[in-house]
């Protein structure tokens, strides 16, 4: 059942109603103005919970204040000067792969090809290093086990979770699996006693300062350091890979945009991360735009609030459906049409609330800069590297998975020919 009222739509979940905001000046009020009355952290991020465990972006606000102001720094401005080392470093790793698949003319999941450099590129800026292939195959599984499902009773593992339902143990054993491999290269981070001043270091002071007698041990301390520290980094590679799936998406059926690209790329070879292509800038921001990984951000009411015309009762649930403002005609002409042109010379304050790719207010996302500069390393390398050819575009009618981040239906399968002899290099 739903309810539609102007731009607010209620729909009838059974044992509950949930609020869906559709305009910038709902985001604001929600995000902003009156964000103490809306707690983060709900049924509907029932599936990151089993993998993110005790981590503070999900819910406890004292933690998370304190991890917050801790990691913020660590993602912005000088702290992401080493971006470019980290994205030649990625690619490089997975040259080999790309390779062996050329050389017997198979076509490559390009979609995972994304998630692989971009956890790498994550990895990175933590300090584990530069995963192998193997590792990145290994914890992706894992983790698309896990928060997507790979079996059709996933939902209902969820749903009831004290069934004894066989899918249960496959994700089980996906959870050990993940701890495992991220607990092991947070625990070869702390082997090599880097006394830099990195995230990783000021998170190890956090976790520690109340349980000295545990400094020395890795294991302990990579153990306790897992909670906070997988949430971001999940945080920062599923979105960014989702990001650039549906970038290089579009480029593949916009010729013109794509050609545009090309040439912005090819005529600057280098570039500072300050000064970075301006057309390469609109294309992310309008596919960020089109396609929000983040396509809608959950709320629930502390007490009742007025929006406009309307009473959101105490214990509501409420979204932001960031996919449908992102598209809404009264603030976007042509909303369905990919047009970077939109973006060219916006700052993020001329957006203004209809553009929330990265959410706003004290919750917004600590990652925005990094991601937007990564995904135009990542793409840029691709494209100076390889002339990228689709074997197929995925079919129109089912492209979108409105999943935890927003999703291609299907991978995107391409070949991919070598253009350049050398691989290009950023850094
Ligand atoms: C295209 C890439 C990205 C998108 C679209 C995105 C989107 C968002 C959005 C919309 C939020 C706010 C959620 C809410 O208000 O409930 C958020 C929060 C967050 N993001 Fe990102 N993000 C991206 C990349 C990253 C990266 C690279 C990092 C790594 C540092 C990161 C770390 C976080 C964290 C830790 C939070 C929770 C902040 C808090 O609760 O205080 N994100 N992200």
């Amino acid at each position: 059942m739903q309810e539609r009222i102007g731009d607010v739509y209620r729909l009838d979940l059974g044992l509950t109603k949930l609020w869906v905001l559709t305009r910038p000046e709902h985001a604001q009020h929600i995000l902003q103005n009156n964000a103490r009355n809306y707690r983060k952290g709900d049924h509907f991020d029932t599936p990151l919970r089993s993998v993110i465990r005790n981590g503070s972006a999900v819910s406890d606000l004292a933690k998370w204040r304190a991890l917050r102001s801790i990691a913020l720094p660590y993602f912005q401005g000088d702290r992401l000067s080493d971006l470019p080392i980290f994205v030649d470093a990625a690619w490089r790793s997975l040259e080999g792969v790309i390779a062996e698949h050329c050389a017997l003319g198979r076509p490559l999941n390009l979609s995972r090809l994304m998630e692989c450099a971009s956890v790498s590129v994550a990895c990175q800026q933590f300090g584990f290093g530069v995963p192998t292939y193997p590792e990145l195959v290994a914890y992706l599984d894992a983790i698309k086990t896990l928060m997507y499902g790979d079996s059709p009773l996933f939902f209902a593992t969820r749903l009831f979770p004290w069934a004894p339902l066989p899918s249960r143990a496959h994700l089980q054993q996906a959870a050990v699996q993940v701890r495992q491999i991220v607990t092991s290269w947070i625990a070869t981070r702390l082997k090599q006693d880097d006394p830099r001043d990195d995230f990783c270091n000021a998170l190890l002071r956090l976790v520690s300062q109340d349980i000295p007698a545990v400094q020395g041990d890795s294991a302990v301390l990579a153990a306790m350091l897992y909670d906070e520290l997988f949430q971001i980094l999940l945080a920062a590679h599923e979105t960014v890979s989702a990001g650039l799936a549906w970038t290089t998406w579009l480029l593949s059926s916009h010729a013109s945009i794509r050609e545009n690209v090309a040439a912005e790329i090819d005529a600057r070879p280098n570039w500072a991360i300050e000064s970075a292509p301006a057309y390469l800038d609109g294309v992310i921001k309008e596919s960020l735009r089109l396609f929000p990984p983040a396509w809608r951000i959950t709320r629930r009411a502390i007490e009742d609030d007025t929006i406009g015309r309307f009473t959101v009762p105490a214990g509501a649930p409420v979204m932001l459906f960031v996919f449908g403002l992102h598209r809404h005609p009264d603030f976007w002409p042509a909303p369905n049409a990919f047009h970077p042109e939109r973006f060219f010379g916006a700052t993020r304050h001329d957006l203004g609330w209809q553009w929330m790719a990265f959410g706003a207010g004290p919750r917004s996302c600590i990652g925005g800069d990094m991601a937007v500069i990564e995904m135009k390393l990542i793409l840029a390398w691709l494209m100076r590297r390889y002339r990228i050819t689709p074997v197929a575009p995925p079919p129109l009618d089912s492209r979108v998975n409105l999943a935890v981040t927003l999703r291609l239906r299907r991978p995107q399968y391409v070949h991919l020919h070598r253009s350049s002899a050398v691989p290009p290099s950023f850094a």
